[in-house]
C-alpha cells in the first residue's frame, strides 16, 4: 500500500484517508470491519484495498472473528456485485509463466465474477456433526452480472457453471441464455462446465475472451488464470456495481510467508491503482501512464522474487516511478 500511494502521488494530487480492515482492524478494535471504516469508504471517491488476513487469525472456530469478514462485509455493504479481473500476460513475462510460450501466446481475457451472492453469503453453520453452506442465486442477481459481462466483453462470453449438478447453475444458464438472446445477440456466447474450464485454462487459454461466472467458481478460476501471467503478484481487480465507490484490490493475498522482508511484488497493487484511475476516478490517461510504466519496467528486466528475480519492493517501486 505504501508503494502504491507513492505511485498515485507521482501521477496526481489525491488525498488519502487510511483505514484499517481485516486482521489489523481485529487487533485494534476486535472487529474486521468497523462502522468508521465503512463510513470512510462510503464517503470516498474510490477505495484502494490491500490484502487482509494471515495465520495469526486463522481458526476453524465458527464463532471467531475472521479478517475475511471485513472484505466480504465491505463488498456486500457497498453493493459491489461485479468483480473484474483482467488477465493479460505481458511479453516481458513470457518466461515467468509455467505454460509453454506457444500455448500462452495471444492470451488476453477478463474474468467477471459475481461477488455478493452464492455460497459466500448463504446461510452457513454447524448442526451437531454436520456443517452446511447454502448456495442461492436469484434471477435478478444473475441478470445484473450477466449484463455486466456482456457489456464488458469484446467478442465472446464463456458462461461458466456446473449445470450438470447444481440447481443454481441451471438457473444461471437459463438466465444468461435469455439475457443474451434479448439484449446482446451480437456477442458470441458459450456455456461451459467449471471443471472443463479449469482444464482448458491451462490447455488452451486463448479460447477465452471473457469468463462470466458465479462467486466461488470465479474465486478459484481467477487464481488459476492469474498464474498464467507467471505470478499471482501481477493481477489487479476492480469490484463495481454499487451506487457509491468501487473497491480496487490485487487478486493476491497477504503472502504471510514473506511478511516483513520487503520483497513483495507491488505490481498488482500498481495495476489496481490503474484500474482505480480508469474505472473509479475516470482518468484513462493516468491509468494508461501507470500501466505503461509497469510494462516498461518489466521490459527493462524488473523481476521481483515471485518472478524469479531479486528486486525488492522498494527497487520495483523505484523502477516503475522512474518510467512514470
Ligand atoms: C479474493 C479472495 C477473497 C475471496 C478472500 C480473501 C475472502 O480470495 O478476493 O479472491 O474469496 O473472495
Ligand atoms: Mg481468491
Amino acid at each position: 500500500m505504501a508503494a502504491a500511494i507513492s505511485v498515485l502521488d507521482a501521477v496526481g494530487d489525491f488525498s488519502f484517508d487510511e483505514q484499517l480492515l481485516g486482521g489489523a482492524s481485529i487487533d485494534a478494535t476486535g472487529e474486521a470491519l468497523t462502522q468508521e471504516t465503512l463510513a470512510a469508504c462510503r464517503g470516498a471517491d474510490a477505495v484502494l484495498l490491500a490484502a487482509v488476513g494471515g495465520p495469526k487469525w486463522d481458526t476453524t472456530d465458527p464463532n471467531a472473528v475472521r479478517p475475511e469478514q471485513g472484505l466480504l462485509g465491505l463488498r456486500k455493504e457497498l453493493g459491489l456485485f461485479a468483480n473484474i479481473r483482467p488477465v493479460r500476460p505481458t511479453d516481458a513475462l513470457r518466461d515467468a509463466s509455467p505454460l509453454r510460450p506457444e500455448i500462452l501466446a495471444g492470451t488476453d481475457m477478463i474474468v467477471v465474477r459475481e461477488l455478493t451472492g452464492g455460497i459466500y453469503f448463504g446461510a452457513k453453520g454447524r448442526d451437531g456433526d454436520n456443517a452446511y453452506d447454502r448456495c442461492e442465486y436469484s434471477v435478478a442477481e444473475i441478470e445484473r452480472i450477466a449484463r455486466r459481462g456482456f457489456e464488458t466483453a469484446r467478442s465472446k462470453v464463456t458462461s461458466v457453471d456446473k449445470a450438470n449438478v447444481m440447481e443454481t447453475s441451471r438457473l444461471w444458464r437459463e438466465v444468461v441464455t435469455r439475457v443474451h438472446a434479448e439484449e446482446y445477440p451480437h456477442i458470441e456466447l458459450e456455456h461451459a462446465l467449471v471443471d472443463s474450464v479449469a482444464m482448458a485454462l491451462v490447455a488452451a487459454p486463448t479460447r477465452f475472451d471473457l469468463i462470466l461466472t458465479e462467486n466461488l467458481f470465479g474465486d478459484i478460476l481467477s487464481d488459476l488464470a492469474a498464474m498464467l501471467t507467471g505470478s499471482l503478484g501481477m493481477l489487479p481487480s476492480a469490484s463495481l456495481g454499487g451506487d457509491g465507490p468501487g473497491v480496487f484490490e490485487p487478486v493476491h493475498g497477504t503472502a504471510p510467508d514473506i511478511a516483513g522482508r520487503g520483497i513483495a511484488n507491488p505490481l498488482a497493487m500498481f495495476l489496481s491503482c490503474a484500474m482505480m484511475l480508469r474505472l473509479g476516478l475516470d482518468s484513462d490517461e493516468l491509468a494508461t501512464a501507470v500501466e505503461s510504466a509497469v510494462d516498461r519496467a518489466l521490459g527493462a528486466g524488473l523481476r521481483t522474487a515471485d518472478l524469479g528475480g531479486t528486486a525488492t519492493t522498494a527497487e520495483a517501486t523505484a523502477a516503475v516511478l522512474s518510467y512514470l
